[in-house]
């Protein structure tokens, strides 16, 4: 999820202005940064790997001159942080620069197409098929605009694009398919930006581009066209009341509100993953006698249902560990013919690394999932699959966890499909059911919110929770009390809901909050029967339940409805939506900062 920025002057020069730019949107990446401008009919541009404030000591981002220019700070998705692969990036003849955030599923066919037509490549980018493209377009006779344009409609995928000219230094032409741009309007300037925030120090003054539009900025003039056709949209201006913190979280309180919001986009990026990225993760999973999944906190729920994903999918056993356990538990037992897949969204947790360390001395195959290109994970691991959720700000995991799921659930589906353990009918069903998961979160965002919020206003005071669930769903629960501990700092405890007779029901008096995962799968029956145990001793049930449910529903005092039909092995990523609110909205009850729970960092990279 990068940031981009663009703007053109009347007068004086754009170098500056998009350098505060980037630093305000460096909360959407911080891998590398670029700028480029066009003065006396040239590019000029600077780009390094590292943080603006790193790249414009070494650099000096100000020092360029030119009324006109577009910047860029990077999250990495498609080659590592290196200045090599910093936006801006240009065509052959250093003409046309352009800077972009999202995914292009479709550049290696046109990278392919492009070499072959002479087109030399500096970097590992999907970005960098856009000038080279729409160079291609221009040495076929189109005029800029229209080889823009030609490019746009080939892409695929998601793309918030600003592109620059040297030959036609008064514009900046943009475009827009899924991931977020806007534009700024000033009497003495106009700007794109990839969010309102960054135009805000400019300009109140915005109009939006929506999917499939195309926008032309010169300081004087807005235009804005439809890609497919090219004819003009006429749209008003709007103004915008909100201060820059607030319209940074897009309008939303707190980061982590706006990231749990972001799941069903993140969703939908972790199903663009590179299909070789996977194939060669596979390949390194089949070859495993044993398989070893590592991580901690939110990761290592993850790979709990992971755990669920191969043994259900490859009939695969294979051994989920916190980290900090590894080496006390599996050091003498992991060997050459041992696969480590580490899930970590930071890349930099030690004592992931810490155990890593110990299972490569020992030959051990090393892989990782990770949210974060060019981390230590990435560097340590013999293959890697990035989950391109974009940075995550809260320090509680939300979406970087379902996303972690998605990714899993691939890689599992991927292993059965080699290992020939699952029918061509049921691979077909369940890869619709992947590509509906994005909508069925989506829907449960809009429908439950309002009815988590009155739920922990009922609860609010309880002294502590119980989360219970069964089989893959024993994730959900941990992972549920997971976020109410760390942001509420409300006691909770969870655990496989058969063990209550072994211990944990002893606590149960009357008006003790239980919250159970309870989808209509194979652990339904035997989760009424938990459900009932903890009612015969006063406790209040709170349910997360398939919405068709209705035996369910008449036996607990309070539910959030999840839609039907969902697999047993992706119910983790939709029944975890309701967990997440329900922590947030309790911290909020309590007085806590959702986005900074006390103690507590986002990358933990000590021992
Ligand atoms: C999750 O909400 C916590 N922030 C924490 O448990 C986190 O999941 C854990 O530190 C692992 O982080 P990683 O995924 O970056 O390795
Ligand atoms: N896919 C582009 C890259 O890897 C943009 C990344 C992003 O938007 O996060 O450079």
């Amino acid at each position: 999820m990068c940031g981009i920025f663009g703007c053109v002057l009347r007068e004086g020069k754009a170098a500056p202005i998009i350098h505060q730019a980037l630093k305000r949107l460096e909360y959407r990446g911080y891998d590398s940064v670029g700028v480029a401008t066009i003065y006396d009919g040239r590019l000029q541009i600077k780009k390094d790997s590292g943080c603006v404030d790193d790249v414009h000591k070494k650099l000096d981002l100000n020092d360029l001159n030119g009324m006109i220019g577009i910047g860029h700070t990077r999250w990495a998705t498609h080659g590592a942080p290196l200045m090599i692969n910093a936006h801006p990036h240009t065509d052959c003849e250093g003409k046309i620069a352009v800077v972009h955030n999202g995914i292009l599923e479709n550049y290696s066919d046109l990278k392919a197409e492009l070499l072959v037509r002479g087109h030399l490549f500096a970097s590992r980018t999907d970005t960098e098929v856009v000038p080279h493209l729409i160079e291609d377009y221009m040495k076929q006779g189109f005029a800029f605009l229209d080889g823009v344009r030609e490019t746009v409609k080939r892409l695929e995928g998601s793309y918030a694009l600003a592109i620059i000219y040297a030959n036609e230094p008064d514009k900046i032409v943009c475009a827009r398919s899924q991931s977020p741009i806007v534009i700024g309007a000033s009497d003495i300037d106009s700007c794109v930006s990839s969010d309102i925030p960054t135009v805000l120090p400019l300009t109140n003054k915005i109009l939006d581009v929506q999917n499939g539009e195309l926008g032309i900025l010169t300081a004087n003039t807005l235009n804005l066209v439809r890609i497919s056709d090219g004819t003009p949209i006429q749209r008003d201006l709007r103004t915008i009341t909100w201060d820059v913190e607030l319209a940074q979280k897009q309008g939303y309180p707190h980061f982590m509100l706006k990231e749990i919001h972001e799941q069903p986009r993140c969703l939908e990026d972790a199903m663009r993953l590179q299909r070789r990225y996977i194939d060669l993760i596979t390949t390194f999973l089949d070859r495993s006698r044993e398989i070893y999944l590592l991580a901690c906190g939110t990761s290592y729920n993850a790979c709990l249902a992971a755990a669920y994903m191969f043994s259900n999918l490859c009939n695969l056993s294979t051994h989920p560990i916190i980290a900090s356990e590894f080496i006390e538990q599996y050091g003498n037992a992991v060997n050459i013919e041992s696969t480590i897949l580490a899930v970590s969204q930071s890349g930099e947790t030690a004592d992931i690394l810490h155990a890593i360390d110990h299972a490569r001395f020992k030959a051990a195959t090393i892989l990782g999932l990770t949210n974060t290109i060019g981390s230590t994970l990435t560097r340590v691991s013999r293959a890697y699959v990035c989950q391109q959720s974009g940075p995550e700000i809260g320090v509680a995991a939300t979406k970087t966890f379902t996303s972690q799921l998605l990714v899993l659930a691939q890689l599992a589906l991927s292993l059965a499909e080699v290992r020939g353990k699952v029918s061509q009918e049921r691979i077909d069903e369940f890869e619709v059911k992947l590509n509906e998961i994005t909508h069925i979160s989506e829907t449960v965002i809009n429908t439950q919110e309002e009815k988590v919020k009155a739920v922990v206003e009922k609860y609010r005071t309880a002294k502590c929770f119980y989360f219970l669930g069964r089989g893959i769903n024993t994730a959900t629960a941990l992972e549920g009390r997971l976020k109410l501990l760390e942001l509420a700092y409300v006691p909770s405890i969870a655990y496989p809901a058969g063990e209550s007779k072994h211990g944990p029901i002893s606590l149960i008096q009357e008006g003790f909050p239980a919250i159970f995962v309870c989808p209509k799968n194979e652990t339904r029956k035997a989760l009424i029967g938990n459900i009932m145990e903890m009612k015969a001793r006063g406790a209040k049930i709170i349910a997360v339940l398939d919405e068709e449910d209705q035996e369910v529903k008449n036996l607990v005092d309070d539910y959030f409805e999840i839609p039907t039909g969902i697999p047993e092995i992706l119910s983790p990523i939709p029944y975890v939506i309701p967990l997440q609110l329900f922590a947030y909205y309790m911290a909020l009850a309590r007085n806590c900062d959702p986005d900074k729970p006390k103690n507590l960092a986002k990358s933990v990279t000590v021992l």
